[in-house]
């Protein structure tokens, strides 16, 4: 099973590890090294959950940190208005492909549909990153077209599948 939860210290050494190599980030998260204290710092600072973003940890059954889910605002028109989250993930090396990207991301956006008022959640990946695709698919997102040319990593420029989910199709438990 798996699950989200607040940022922990416990969690520090794995969260950071993410920056360590292109292994640990995997080959479409690796964007280069990080200084260590990433997470740290916004931890002591009290800024893992504000009003413009956000980063839970991922855990598995024993509540041990599997990965990230974190989510930006980002406009789609002049702000204030046509705001939306947009989602990131990473899943450590260890826990990748067993399910807890597609379950975090389907846990990520009906936790922002019922704690914030925005009406999308999307989420983007490249183009080849078939695992991220299926992930998002199997947890409900739609996807919307090709953003060309979006994305630079590792010299090029990439481009880039859109997904998205609404608050109409987040299906309600109450
Ligand atoms: C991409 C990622 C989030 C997917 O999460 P995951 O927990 O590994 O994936 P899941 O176990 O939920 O599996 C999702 C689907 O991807 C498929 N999949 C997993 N690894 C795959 C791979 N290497 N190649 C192709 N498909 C793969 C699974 O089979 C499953 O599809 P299915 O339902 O058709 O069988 C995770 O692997 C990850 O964090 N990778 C490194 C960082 C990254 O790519 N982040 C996203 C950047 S936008």
């Amino acid at each position: 099973m798996t699950g989200l939860r607040r940022v922990e210290p416990r969690d520090l050494d794995f969260l950071e590890s993410e920056f360590d190599s292109v292994e640990a980030a995997g080959r479409y998260g690796w964007f280069g090294f990080r200084d260590r204290g990433h997470f740290a710092n916004r931890l002591e600072a009290g800024e893992t959950l504000t009003v413009d973003r956000g980063v839970l940890t991922i855990v598995d059954n024993d509540d041990k940190a599997v990965g990230t889910l974190s989510w930006i605002k980002v406009f789609r028109q002049p702000p204030p208005g046509g705001g939306c989250w947009n989602l990131g993930i990473w899943i450590g090396p260890d826990h990748r492909g067993k399910g807890h990207g597609t379950e975090a991301q389907r846990l990520g956006a009906a936790y922002l549909f019922d704690h914030t008022q925005m009406e999308r959640v999307e989420a983007s990946t490249e183009a080849d990153n078939i695992a991220e695709q299926r992930a998002l698919e199997r947890a409900g997102f739609t996807r919307e077209g090709v953003l060309r040319r979006a994305c630079f990593r590792g010299g090029a420029w990439r481009d880039m599948v859109m997904y998205s989910k609404l608050r109409s199709e987040e299906p309600r438990t109450e």
